[in-house]
């Protein structure tokens, strides 16, 4: 599987994904800023990915740390989460993670346990979620794949695959759950303009696990579904309001919209921490505007003339009647998601 991030030599250690698939270069970060910094300019990225990052973070940050007493430490910690919950504001994992991290600091405080305990106790809590992340997307692929038909194209747009989590995938993870099930699948990828991360990264890392992969440009999806082409359309989240409506990368609203009609499957496939509850519906999902050059230019290639306005919304959002089922580690999730997401989430309280 693809070492997405890494702990080596007490460092943290992650594939820069900017640079992929042209070159496979790893960025150490030594620091929390370096952390954040990663995060904000897309050395990581995809939901789950951030929020494992993030929690690594914290723990680095700790590891770092000069206080010898619980007051300076902690105001030092808080520093960490604020930083990093600055990064990106869509993807709602990266403050669920922050939020199981000072569940656990406070839980150590609350015990009176030392600077060096709080350390070890931080470290243990991010490594859990890097391991769960793991086990969550397993899980995806294995539910995911009974909704695959024994031959299958299916379409994804983005990158929800293991470069977007701690491994395996989401959307990815119902592809390589499918294909382990033995299923016959081939994949087309978005190429999911204007960061390209369905052309970089999911090309990428299929052709790796030897997954038949076609790239087309995002334009192309509505005519191959009108063609027959297309069996099913599964996608990843950054973050799904309690009633279902789905945040994630922009351009997946308008497959939805096709894949209605065209009366093609539309599954999201997502593990529990990008479900935010507290958010009622995909109005209240904040969406992150990028900078501009990502659409004016591509690399160092200007194709947009100067003085063009340009906007650049990161994601956008899929009203939940588009969307088929959401899958989860937890089961698959069908209409009303209101009623059945909040049934399952009694379990968390
Ligand atoms: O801007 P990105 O690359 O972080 O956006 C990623 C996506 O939109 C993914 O589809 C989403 O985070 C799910 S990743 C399992």
């Amino acid at each position: 599987m693809l070492p997405t991030i890494a702990w080596q030599d007490d460092n943290i250690v992650m594939v820069d994904q900017r640079k992929l698939p042209a070159s496979e270069i790893y960025v150490t970060c030594k620091t929390v800023n370096d952390v954040a910094k990663a995060i904000k300019t897309m050395v990581i990225r995809g939901a789950p990915a951030i929020g494992v990052c993030a929690a690594m973070g914290i723990a680095l940050g700790a590891a770092r740390s000069k206080a010898t007493g619980t007051k300076q430490f902690t105001t030092e910690f808080q520093r960490s989460c604020d930083l990093l919950a600055a990064t990106r504001p869509t993807a709602v994992n990266l403050f669920w993670a922050i939020e199981r991290m000072k569940r656990s600091f406070s839980d150590g405080a609350l015990a009176g346990e030392s600077v060096e305990q709080l350390r070890a106790r931080l470290r243990t809590e991010a490594d859990r979620i890097h391991d769960e992340d793991v086990a969550s997307c397993r899980s995806i692929g294995a539910h995911g794949a009974t909704l695959v038909p024994a031959d299958a194209n299916i379409l994804t747009h983005c990158n929800a695959g293991a470069l977007a989590t701690a491994g395996y995938g989401t959307a990815l993870g119902v592809i390589r759950g499918a294909v382990q099930a033995g299923r016959k699948v081939r994949v087309i990828a978005d190429e999911t303009r204007p960061f390209l991360q369905g052309a970089r990264l999911t090309a990428w890392e299929l052709l790796k696990d030897g997954i038949d992969t076609t790239v087309i440009t995002d334009s192309m999806a509505g005519s191959i579904m009108l063609s027959g082409d297309v069996d099913l359309v599964v996608v990843g989240a950054d973050r799904i309001a309690a009633n279902g409506d789905t945040a994630n990368k922009i351009g997946t609203y308008s497959l939805a919209v096709l894949a209605k009609e065209h009366g093609i499957p539309f599954y999201v496939a997502a593990p529990w921490s990008t479900i935010d509850l507290a958010t009622p519906n995909g109005a209240s999902i904040p969406i992150e505007e990028r900078n501009a050059r990502e659409v004016s230019h591509v690399g160092n290639n200007q194709l947009a003339p100067a003085g063009a306005h340009i906007r650049n919304p990161s994601f956008d959002v899929t009203p939940h009647k588009y969307i088929t089922a959401i899958i989860t580690e937890r089961g698959i999730f069908k209409a009303p998601f209101t009623e059945t997401l909040g049934a399952s989430s009694i379990s968390d309280v």
